[in-house]
């Protein structure tokens, strides 16, 4: 198993994010897209709280919609998260009433999180893989642990834009050490929501952090994101046009952001992070995601 060569190494230090084609086989897409075509149509609606999930910059809008229970006990298991735009507007003279889809809900979902890595075959086998355990080598992780994995749908007219962030804000560690690995399970070009990378934004580091609101120890049942701006230089930004079964390593501190999707197919993509296990890094206990059971999954031992 080779890792990464010399030059793709190189590549991932200057831009902070480096993509690689045809790293899935079409087998593999297939399984994984099967899966997510199971996901979508089997889970049941009538238990479902009907919790959207956002990444937006407002803090109060973000906390109403992804601060609950649903959200914030989901990092071990599969849970189904809506698009904002998928409810009707809800009645003034009944308040309390539940929200209402516009769509069918297979049509209406945002994204599927977040343990698929070890509770569905499909995405378990290209996550855990030795392929991906080379990569990490490669990228000098001694102890890395998989965490936060997810199937971002991005329906067709629905799909919601994700504003610049940096995936460290969301899972950091003290030193910072997330990477993101980004599968592309259909095409994902221009106008079809595809990631912009702000070349080189990485070096400027973390700048505002995403974590539980509502107590010191992290104990709160809220999320939002503390004060701090993300601003990438316009002649940074690459909108990458990338195939299916392509992966894009993303490093943790580089700025990056997805449109809307305005096109007429979806575009399903599958992601999960690893950050650094060994001693003398610091899971951040305000993370909105804590580990559970045995901990984060072993990419290696
Ligand atoms: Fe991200």
């Amino acid at each position: 198993m080779p890792g990464l060569t010399p030059e793709q190494l190189t590549s991932f230090h200057q831009n902070g994010y480096l993509v690689l084609p045809d790293y899935l086989t079409p087998t593999e897409i297939t399984a994984c897209l099967t899966e997510t075509h199971h996901l979508l149509d089997t889970f049941p609606l009538d238990t479902h709280p009907l919790t959207q999930f956002t990444t937006g910059d407002n803090p109060t809008t973000t906390t109403q919609h992804v601060g609950d229970e649903y959200f914030l006990t989901s990092g071990d298991k599969i849970r189904f998260f809506f698009e904002p735009d998928a409810f009707a507007p809800s009645d003034p003279t009944s308040p309390t009433s539940r929200p209402t889809l516009t769509k069918p809900k297979h049509l209406a979902i945002n994204k599927i999180g977040h343990s698929l890595h070890t509770l569905s075959a499909p995405f378990r086998a290209i996550s855990l893989s030795e392929k991906n355990a080379e990569i990490a080598k490669s990228l000098g992780f001694k102890d890395p642990r998989v965490l936060q994995s997810m199937v971002i749908c991005k329906q067709p007219g629905i799909g919601g834009a994700v504003p610049s962030h940096r995936d460290s804000e969301f899972l950091y560690t003290d030193p910072p050490s997330a990477v993101g690995w980004w599968f592309a399970l259909q095409d994902a070009g221009s106008g079809n929501a595809s990631l912009g990378m702000y070349r080189g934004s990485q070096r400027v580091g973390v700048k505002r952090r995403f974590v539980r609101l509502g107590s010191e120890e992290g104990t709160g049942t809220g999320t939002g994101f503390e004060a701090g701006e993300n601003v990438g230089r316009e002649e940074d930004l690459e909108v990458l046009d990338v195939k299916a079964g392509s992966l894009v390593l993303i490093h943790g501190n580089v700025l990056h952001k997805s449109e809307r999707n305005t096109g007429d197919r979806s575009r399903f993509a599958y992601t999960f992070h690893v950050i650094e296990g060994a001693e003398g890094w610091t899971y951040d206990e305000r993370n909105w995601l804590q580990p559970t059971g045995e901990g984060f999954s072993r990419l290696y031992q």
